[in-house]
């Protein structure tokens, strides 16, 4: 009697590839990084932060530096920031950022991000940042790494190991940590939006919900990546927080499925991008929420006419209940209703999912894509 063990299928719980396992925890991963850090009155609490609350105060400009995927968790994050601390906040590649003298003092608050805390780049940026006085806060998933230990104080994101190279819970784990350090710096300033911080914390409490329902049925999702499988070129297009969801979308594509992907913002569209438009091509729109910034829904919704009307296939990421998007939408995959900035926590994850099966489909490896490695620890 002989019975086969597979130590590695073991790890990965049933799932073929670790990043399927990742992607199904994000709901567990988020209410982690929010566990012990909100208190029963919405006051946000970072004890790991060792900055003092005049330190906070005295911030007159943010700098969030980081690479890859990270690196669109900070392009999230700068409208989040910006929108309830009214400090102007700056995001850039950290291998840009330390080569082209960026102007920074004591007053400057860099947030370097890194889920490993051992990128290289990343690493140069914070101490070529340190030496400028700025202070540095880190966002990592790793304990005790390298960023953290030279960072001036921590935020650490709960969301587990990651094995997949391709990101994803961390991702949403470090937009999280990102929201919770722009809601920390509004209430210590004391900006009038303080009963918007109060109503975003909740809205934060429900997103591991909302998830855990969006994964419960994105098999949807799957059949599509089955019938994308052989296209040669996608695009992904979005307007404010969805445009860094576009580039997102776009890097899993290529990191994972070997496919040419490109990220817009929807505005830029007529700049050139339409231009390369075909019979058939994909294009992926993610669609803000009409609630509130009802303007941007809009202008993405004709954003889709355009592109369809030069042949494309579009496929639209939309809130529950948008019913303006059916008439220009080659299929729709509907995410739960979220206020707007937070929306990246949701419709993030069908372009994962797309990412992952298209790969799949493909043939591929999609947990150790070619040329790729998790952590890259060299300039
Ligand atoms: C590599 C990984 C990416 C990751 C990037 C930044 O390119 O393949 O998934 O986003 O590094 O890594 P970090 O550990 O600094 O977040």
């Amino acid at each position: 009697f002989h019975i086969d063990w597979d130590a590695s299928a073991a790890e990965k719980g049933g799932y073929d590839w670790f990043m399927l396992k990742e992607i199904e925890e994000q709901p567990e991963a988020i209410a982690a990084t929010l566990l012990g850090r909100l208190t029963d009155s919405g006051e946000i609490m970072l004890d790991e932060v060792r900055l003092s609350d005049q330190d906070l105060r005295d911030v007159d400009k943010v700098f969030i530096v980081s690479c890859g995927t990270s690196y669109h968790a900070g392009l999230v994050a700068k409208y989040a920031i910006e929108h309830w601390t009214r400090i102007p906040c700056e995001v850039e590649l950290a291998s840009e950022f330390r080569y082209r003298d960026p102007v920074l003092d004591r007053s400057t608050l860099v947030i370097v991000i890194s889920q490993s805390g051992e990128t290289m780049d990343t690493l140069m940026a914070l101490r070529h940042a340190k030496e400028q006085k700025a202070r540095v806060l880190a966002i990592c998933n790793t304990n005790g790494s390298t960023i953290p230990r030279e960072s001036d104080a921590v935020l650490y994101t709960h969301g587990g190991p990651e094995i997949a190279v391709a990101s994803t819970k961390a991702f949403l784990t470090q937009v999280v940590a990102c929201y919770l350090i722009g809601l920390h710096l509004a209430q210590v300033r004391g900006i009038k939006y303080a009963d918007e911080v109060a109503a975003v914390v909740d809205q934060l409490q429900e997103v591991p919900g909302k998830l855990r329902a969006l994964l419960d049925r994105i098999e949807p999702v799957r059949q599509l990546a089955r019938e994308l499988k052989s296209a040669p070129t996608v695009l992904f297009i979005g307007r404010h927080v969805g445009y860094p969801v576009a580039l997102e979308g776009a890097l899993k594509l290529k990191e994972l499925a070997y496919v040419h992907a490109e990220g817009f913002a929807a505005g830029e569209l007529k700049h050139g991008p339409i231009a390369v438009i075909d019979q058939g091509t994909p294009v992926i729109c993610v669609v803000p929420s009409s609630a509130g910034r009802g303007m941007l829904h809009d202008k993405v919704v004709s954003n889709i006419q355009e592109v369809r009307a030069r042949g494309a296939r579009t496929i639209v990421i939309a809130e529950e209940g948008d019913q303006a998007v059916l008439p220009y939408a080659d299929e729709v995959i509907y995410v739960p209703r979220t206020p707007t900035l937070l929306a990246p926590l949701v419709t993030t994850v069908p372009l994962q999912v797309l990412a992952a099966e298209i790969a799949a489909a493909r043939g591929h490896d999609v947990d150790q894509p070619r040329n790729l490695a998790k952590s890259v620890t060299v300039e």
